[in-house]
């Protein structure tokens, strides 16, 4: 199975968002992955709903969206309204969290839980057969262009035992300083999606980079 390849339009310039939005829509890519921060969950404020509709009118494909805020049950019906497919929220900034799944799901988005590195993947024991996707950050959240966590490779391991266990359909998502030097890895112990910023937009030809993680 090729991964899910889900390149993060934080990293793009939004100066010419249309232009890479349309990038994104020619290249291999999957999904747009679209990083929401508020400057109180993560200590960095990235853009809101008037940025993703405008993404919304010129993609695609579905729409990732990883809110990185605090009290994100306040906000899931506007996100799904503003085209998001996928919405996973923080399980560090959710209360109730199967409440907040359920609530994602009642939109007909699909539910995804994000766990910061230091979240220990058991926490989702008793909700992981109601996701639809777990993100792992391999970076603390907050900015693009981070160092990978090598920590990462143990907890997709982890997480895929929890998965079966469970019977869950959950799919396992890789979200920060993914590079096509840890990609390979990070398949080979379980992960089906992988999130790239800074490594596809930095690159001389996005569109190469984001075919040559889509065929590892
Ligand atoms: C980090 C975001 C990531 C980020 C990834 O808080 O959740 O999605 O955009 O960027 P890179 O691939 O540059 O680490
Ligand atoms: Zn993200």
């Amino acid at each position: 199975m090729k991964p899910i390849i889900a390149p993060s339009v934080l990293a793009s310039d939004f100066a010419n968002l249309q232009s890479e939005v349309e990038m994104l829509n020619q290249s291999q890519a999957d999904w747009l992955h679209i990083d929401i921060m508020d400057g109180r969950f993560v200590p960095n404020i990235s853009f809101g709903f008037p940025v993703l509709q405008a993404i919304q009118r010129h993609a695609k494909k579905p729409l990732d969206v990883h809110l990185m805020i605090v009290e994100p049950e306040l906000y899931i019906e506007q996100f799904r309204a503003a085209g998001a497919e996928i919405i996973s929220v923080h399980l560090e900034a959710c209360n109730h969290l199967h409440r907040t799944i359920q609530q994602i799901k009642a939109t007909g988005a699909k539910a995804g839980v994000a766990l910061n590195p230091h979240t220990s993947v058991q926490l989702l024991d008793d909700v992981i057969s109601d996701v639809d996707l777990v993100c792992l950050m391999s970076v603390n959240p907050g900015f693009g262009g981070q160092k990978f966590i090598e920590n990462t490779y143990r907890k997709i391991e982890s997480l895929k035992n929890l998965i079966i266990a469970r019977n869950s359909q959950a799919l396992i998502e890789i979200d920060g300083g993914v590079n096509q030097q840890n990609a390979p890895l990070l398949l080979e112990k379980g992960a089906d999606a992988l999130v790239a910023g800074s490594f596809v937009f930095s690159s001389s030809d996005p569109l190469q980079t984001i075919a040559n993680l889509k065929n590892l």
